[in-house]
Order: structure tokens, then C-alpha cells, then sequence
């Protein structure tokens, strides 16, 4: 390379804008009394001098100092304040990430149409490939070409815009021009130099924290719908489950559990025992999520409410009054996240003796938390909503975070700060991955939602967000047989797989389609319980690391520009799953398949058990436990199984981690099992990676028929499948922890 390259300007469109802070010329007066003013703001006079000239002061104040929207009026106080910066990026074609858009992966031009629009909004059944805004917003883009991966994280959580255009820039190189706009706040910027793809997930954690490391039981199936009736049903669907032998870990209750939409509480009639129910999926090992809602029923009769109004945890309207907005339990008050006093006592109402009813396998759903306010403007909260002296308009995007944030330090401190929280949410922002998990919203029964949701989930991957899925059948509308297996299908290779359902959709459990789309659902839900030790270390991966554990194809192909625009399918790093449906046509099926033996994984390995392939890249070692049963936590004890797959020069590697599976003690006590594996030389090792736990070194030979551990040789129980090569060594007795070797002679 020659002399300095840049690889980023600031302004050089100068579009750099900021709108200093003003008083509304009433309350100049007001203050000034009649004088003229000389001191504040020379040009802003002048300017203002000329417009009454004109007569025209009126008109171009239309809208600066108070805005009308259907009904609403926003009055700002502080009249425009807006602010903006362009980025021109050189040799730059792709950009990703901003979520949340129900769009492509790789963002598109925005000449000609609307900005991409971050401004969390409880949508009512959003419209695919666009760029209007949705429940969430993570303002960070990344940028990649073949030499390098880039990212700008603009820090402001008001409604913020973000326009794209690719041109050409100087001397025919292509380049890709960015301008972020928000309504409010300052410029705050972070720009991430890469170079590689793992580089910009790192600096980024750096910035916001890594993805939380989820307890392994929410890596299961979730069952989920609006709503399971009573505890009967849920007894029975429970029961289903073991009927036709699905795993499953968690069953979910939606707002109809609690009592006239007060949560915190059961409805009496509905769910009289909640701890006997709670206990009864104990006993099962399986957990249960209750939904948690941010607005609160205004109710003088109501604990919840009384306490917020007493300590004056409340949103504040304009005038200083509690702001109230229809929700789901009608007029209700929203608790000002904002505040760490509210927070933390927020977090206290999750104690056992606070929330009557709960037991340690509950845990919680955080929705409408844009927050949605169902009378409010574009059914959010108005933006001159108080929060202390901050206007809701400049920490809308925020608000969200903070429910999450306060509901799972609840959770961590009922278990006295031993457990993992598990809390989904529906809203968030950049750095929301340090509380658990996102969904993408009310989707809709149909293929294009079922296809959406890969780019949508790899997006949030991309910018901090690993724990994302979609629900799992469609939201809206009731699914064909067919979308519905084909779901089960994808979200069973997404990192969050909960099946959820709107209370006007005829009942979907798995086995209600007959005993064939049973069986298939049945496989696919087992094959993601056999893989559980692998995402379970993904996970762990990325909470060290900031790597997603869903990956688009160029994150791990960054020089291959053919992958740069996939967004169809994706790797949960050395595993790929096809979905034959989505390829639209066998041909185009066979082509991927084809595309990916001999150009990414050269030497695979398929599993093909249920219809559709999914390979493993050759040189990479998977850990599995394959013997499923009810739940995750009935695998715990189980051994495990090491899947193989060797690269053409024979050789292959991977981790195997390993702990508790739900407490922090992997962290406070350091308790866990780390190893690396490699094969090479006809040679498979377990190696010591990290672990505070010593084991005695055992070495471990075979011939293909005997092992020796310390000396004493034992027969090993082995099948080969010479059609697939597959060679199969049978309970080895291996301690997971120890270092042994196992050699192929
Ligand atoms: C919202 C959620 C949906 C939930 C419903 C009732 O629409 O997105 O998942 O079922 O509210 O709580």
C-alpha cells in the first residue's frame, strides 16, 4: 500500500448541524421584559429580525417551537434541537446493522425514499423491506469490504434518522455516504477501526458489554401463547409434551394470567395455585415465564401502583403531572425507568415475598416497553413527557433498556446474586444484550415473515444482540401446516426458539397436525436439544468475546464478496443449516448445497435426519449430547458426544465448555470446564484450556479396538459406515475434564 489511506471522513459533505438550545422568544420577553435582545444570540436575531421584515416569523416558526401530530400536540420547550453528521466511507459497498428493520441484511440506498428510522415503536403488524421503525433501536453501523470491517456507533437514544447513498468517489473508487440525524441531544460518536470482523465485535463490547450469558435451560424450546387459559391447560399442554415425547423447557403465560392486567398478581379464578402449578413443572425440571408489563394499572386497590404513586416513581406529563396512557389494562401509569431509585425498587418487587406466587423456575417477559401507549402518538408516550428534567424525547429509544435492565438485576437478586437471569424484552437499545433476550415483535403468519426473520436476527447479531428469534408459527393469522413445520424447522437453528401465537389463532402445539408433521417437528426440536452444548458454548463465546453466535456468511468469509450480500442463510459458526422451502426450488436448493461442499466447507458432514441438511464445516469439532430427553436440565449429567468432521488435510479442532449451567459461580467461583480439542495426526486431544478444576492426565490410546487409560487397556465399541466414512466409537468413558489423547492406528 501506498502513503496513508483514508478510511473515513467526518463532514466532508458538511453536513454537520447542531441546533444550540434557545429560549421560546414569549419566554425571551418574559425574562428580558421589554429589551431588546442583544446578548444571547446575534444571528438567531438577525435571522429573526429579517423574517418580520418579511412578515413571514410565523410561517417558518410553524412547527420549531410546537408540532401537531393527528390529535397530539408536542410542545417543545426547547424549539428545535436537532443535530447531524455525514460519514463518507471510501472503497465502501456494504453496510449492516441499525436494527430494528424488517429488511435485507445488508442495507440499501435511501436516495429517493425514507431514511432507516430508529424510533421504538409498537407497530401494529409491520410491513417487510422497509425502513420504518420498529420495537427497537441500536444505532451502530458496520461497514466491510475484502481489506477491512468498520463500525460507527452514533450514542443517542432520541428519534434518530440515518440516510445511505453509494456513489462513486474519488478516482472511480466506489464509496458509501452516510448521515445520521436526531431530533435531540449531542454529537457523541464511536468509530470502530476493525480491521477484522471479530475486531469491530470486540471494541464494540468494549463499549456497550457482551451479550449475557443465558442460563442453559433458555437455549431450549420455549412454548408460548396468548394465552394458555388456566392451569389446567397448562397442565395438559405440559402433559402433551411427554405424550409425544418433545422436549421442551419453559411454558409461558401472556397478560391473561394476571389479575385484570395487574402484573405481578394471578388472576384468581384462572390460576388460584400458582406455586403448585409452578411446582408441579419443577418436579418435571421444566421453568415458566410470566409477562411483566412496564404500564401499570392506575387502581387505588392495586399494591404496584400505590407504591409508584407514593415514592413518585412516575412518568411526568408536561405539567408536571403523573402521565397516564391506555394499555392493556386501560388507563394506566408508566414508572420512570430512567431513575436508579426506581430501578432498584422495581428489581425488589421480584423478591419471593413480593411477587406472591413465584417460585425460583419463574422468570420474565418484558413487552411493550417502547413504551407503548395505545392513545399516545404513533402509540408511543409524548415526547414532552418529563423524566426529571429530561424530556422523553431525548431518552425515548432508551426506555426499554431500562425495564429489562431492572427486572433481570431482580431476578439476580431474589437468588441473593447466585442465579442467571433469563428476561426477554421486546424494546431495546445498544447495550441491551447485557440482560438477556430480544424478539422481533408481532410477525405474521406467512413466508416472507418466516424468511425475514433470518436477516432480522442476523442484523442484531451483528450489533451486540446473540439471544434473538422470532416467533416461532407467526404471531398474526394462522399458519399452513407446511409454514408451520418449515418454521420449527429455522428457529430450531435461531438462537431464541419460543413457538408464540395471538389469543385469536386457533391452538398449534406441535402435535395437533397429525402424527407426521409431528414427528417432524418432534426431530427438529430434539436435534436442537442434542446440539444444546454447542450453542451453549457459543453463548459463552460470546460473552467473553462480543462474537454472534448467528453469523452471516461474510463474517467468517470476509475476503469472499460473494457472501457480502447473503442473507438467506447463515452459521452458527461451524454449522450450517439449509432450509430447503426457502431456496424457493430443489434446483436452487442443490446449488447451495453444492455451493457450500466445494467453495466454504470443501469436507462436510451432513445431519440429515429430518429433511433438511445441515452441515458441519470440515475441521471442526461439535460437541453434542445425543441422548435427548424431557428437558434440558434431565440432559445435565449425560455424556457427551463429539462430532468430528475432518478438513481435507485431516485435520479438525473445537472447544468443549462446560458448567453449571444457571448460577454465576462459572464467573464468582470460576467453576468450569474449558478444553480445546484438536485432531491431527490420526490423533484426537483434550487439552487444558482453562479450568479451575485439576484433574489427573490420562492418555488415552486406541487401535480402533482397545483403549488404555493409565496403562490398562479396555475393548472400545466402534462402528464404521464406510459409505459415509463415518467412524462411531461407542461410551469411551472419557472424563470430560481430563487431557487424554486418542490415537487412529
Ligand atoms: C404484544 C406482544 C405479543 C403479546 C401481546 C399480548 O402484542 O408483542 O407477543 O402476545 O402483546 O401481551
Amino acid at each position: 500500500m501506498e502513503g496513508p489511506e483514508v478510511l473515513l471522513s467526518l463532514n466532508s459533505r458538511g453536513l454537520l448541524a447542531f441546533e444550540h438550545l434557545r429560549l421560546h422568544k414569549d419566554t425571551q420577553a418574559q425574562a428580558d421584559g421589554a429589551e431588546v435582545k442583544e446578548s444571547v444570540d446575534g444571528d438567531q436575531q438577525q435571522d429573526e429580525g429579517k423574517k418580520d421584515e418579511d412578515g413571514e416569523s410565523e410561517k417558518e416558526e410553524d412547527g420549531l417551537w410546537e408540532e401537531t401530530f393527528k390529535s397530539h400536540t408536542d410542545t417543545k420547550p426547547n424549539g428545535p434541537t436537532s443535530i447531524s453528521l455525514d460519514f463518507s466511507l471510501p472503497g465502501v459497498e456494504h453496510v449492516y446493522g441499525i436494527p430494528e428493520h424488517a429488511d435485507d441484511l445488508k442495507l440499501k440506498t435511501t436516495d429517493g425514499g425514507d431514511p432507516y428510522r430508529l424510533y421504538n415503536l409498537d407497530v401494529f403488524q409491520y410491513e417487510l423491506y422497509n425502513p420504518m421503525a420498529l420495537y427497537g433501536s441500536i444505532p451502530v453501523m458496520l461497514a466491510h469490504n475484502t481489506q477491512r470491517t468498520m463500525g460507527i456507533f452514533w450514542l443517542n437514544a432520541a428519534e434518530t434518522w440515518v440516510d445511505i447513498n453509494f456513489v462513486q468517489g474519488s478516482s472511480e473508487k466506489p464509496q458509501t455516504d452516510v448521515r445520521w440525524i436526531s431530533e435531540s441531544g449531542i454529537i457523541d460518536v464511536f468509530i470502530m477501526l476493525g480491521p477484522k470482523p471479530s475486531k469491530v465485535f470486540s471494541q464494540y463490547a468494549s463499549l456497550t458489554g457482551t451479550q449475557s450469558f443465558p442460563p442453559l435451560a433458555s437455549l431450549g424450546y420455549h412454548q408460548c401463547r396468548w394465552n394458555y387459559n388456566d392451569q389446567e391447560d397448562v397442565k395438559s399442554v405440559d402433559q402433551g409434551f411427554d405424550q409425544h415425547d418433545i422436549p421442551y423447557d419453559f411454558i409461558w403465560l401472556d397478560i391473561e394470567h394476571a389479575d385484570g392486567k395487574r402484573y405481578f398478581t394471578w388472576d384468581p379464578h384462572k390460576f388460584p395455585q400458582p406455586k403448585e402449578m409452578l411446582q408441579g413443572l419443577m418436579d418435571k425440571r421444566r421453568k415458566m415465564v410470566s409477562i411483566v408489563d412496564p404500564h401499570i394499572r392506575v387502581d387505588s386497590g392495586y399494591k404496584i401502583h400505590n407504591e409508584i404513586t407514593s415514592k413518585d416513581f412516575y412518568v411526568k406529563n408536561k405539567d408536571g403531572k403523573n402521565y397516564e396512557g391506555w394499555c392493556w389494562p386501560g388507563n394506566s401509569g408508566y414508572p420512570d425507568f430512567t431513575k436508579p431509585e426506581m430501578r432498584a425498587w422495581w428489581a425488589s418487587m421480584f423478591a419471593y415475598d413480593q411477587y406472591e406466587g413465584s417460585m425460583e423456575n419463574l422468570f420474565t417477559w418484558n413487552d411493550m416497553n417502547e413504551p407503548s401507549v395505545f392513545n399516545g402518538p404513533e402509540v408511543t408516550m409524548h415526547k414532552d413527557a418529563l423524566h426529571g428534567k429530561w424530556e422523553h424525547r431525548d431518552i425515548h429509544n432508551i426506555y426499554g433498556l431500562y425495564v429489562q435492565m431492572a427486572t433481570a438485576e431482580g431476578q439476580i437478586q431474589r437468588s441473593g446474586g447466585v442465579e442467571r437471569p433469563f428476561v426477554l424484552t421486546r424494546a431495546f437499545f445498544a447495550g441491551s444484550q447485557r440482560y438477556g433476550a430480544v424478539w422481533t415483535g408481532d410477525n405474521a403468519a406467512e413466508w416472507d415473515h418466516l424468511k425475514i426473520s433470518i436477516p432480522m436476527c442476523l442484523s442484531l447479531g451483528l450489533v451486540g444482540v446473540s439471544f434473538c428469534g422470532a416467533d416461532v408459527g407467526g404471531f398474526f393469522k394462522n399458519p399452513s401446516t407446511e409454514l408451520l413445520v418449515r418454521w420449527y424447522q429455522t428457529g430450531a437453528y435461531q438462537p431464541f426458539f419460543r413457538a408464540h401465537a395471538h389469543l385469536d389463532t386457533t391452538r398449534r402445539e406441535p402435535w395437533l397436525f397429525g402424527p407426521e408433521n409431528t414427528a417432524l417437528i418432534r426431530e427438529v426440536i430434539r436435534q436442537r436439544y442434542a446440539l444444546l452444548p454447542y450453542w451453549y458454548q457459543l453463548f459463552y463465546q460470546a460473552h467473553k468475546t462480543g462474537m454472534p453466535v448467528m453469523r452471516p456468511l461474510w463474517v467468517d468469509y470476509p475476503k469472499d464478496t460473494a457472501t457480502f450480500t447473503i442473507d438467506d442463510e447463515f452459521l452458527i459458526e461451524s454449522l450450517h443449516p439449509s432450509h430447503t422451502k426457502l431456496c424457493k426450488s430443489l434446483s436452487l436448493f442443490k446449488k447451495t448445497i453444492l455451493y457450500f461442499r466445494l467453495i466454504y466447507f470443501n469436507c462436510v458432514f451432513f445431519f440429515f435426519f429430518f429433511k433438511i441438511p445441515v452441515f458441519q464445516r470440515g475441521g471442526s469439532i461439535i460437541p453434542r449430547k445425543d441422548r435427548v430427553r424431557r428437558s434440558s436440565t434431565c440432559m445435565e449429567n449425560d455424556p457427551y458426544t463429539l462430532y468430528v468432521a475432518l478438513s481435507p488435510k485431516k485435520f479438525a479442532e473445537g472447544e468443549l465448555y462446560i458448567d453449571d449451567g444457571h448460577s454465576f459461580n462459572y464467573d464468582t467461583k470460576k467453576e468450569f470446564i474449558h478444553r480445546s480439542l484438536t485432531f491431527a495426526n490420526n490423533a484426537l486431544t483434550s487439552r487444558y484450556l482453562y479450568s479451575s478444576v485439576l484433574y489427573l492426565s490420562i492418555v488415552w490410546h486406541a487401535n480402533l479396538l482397545m483403549i488404555s487409560q493409565t496403562g490398562k487397556e479396555t475393548p472400545v465399541d466402534f462402528e464404521f459406515d464406510t459409505s459415509m466414512s463415518v467412524l462411531t466409537l461407542r461410551k469411551p468413558g472419557m472424563n470430560a475434564g481430563a487431557d487424554w489423547t486418542l490415537l487412529l492406528q
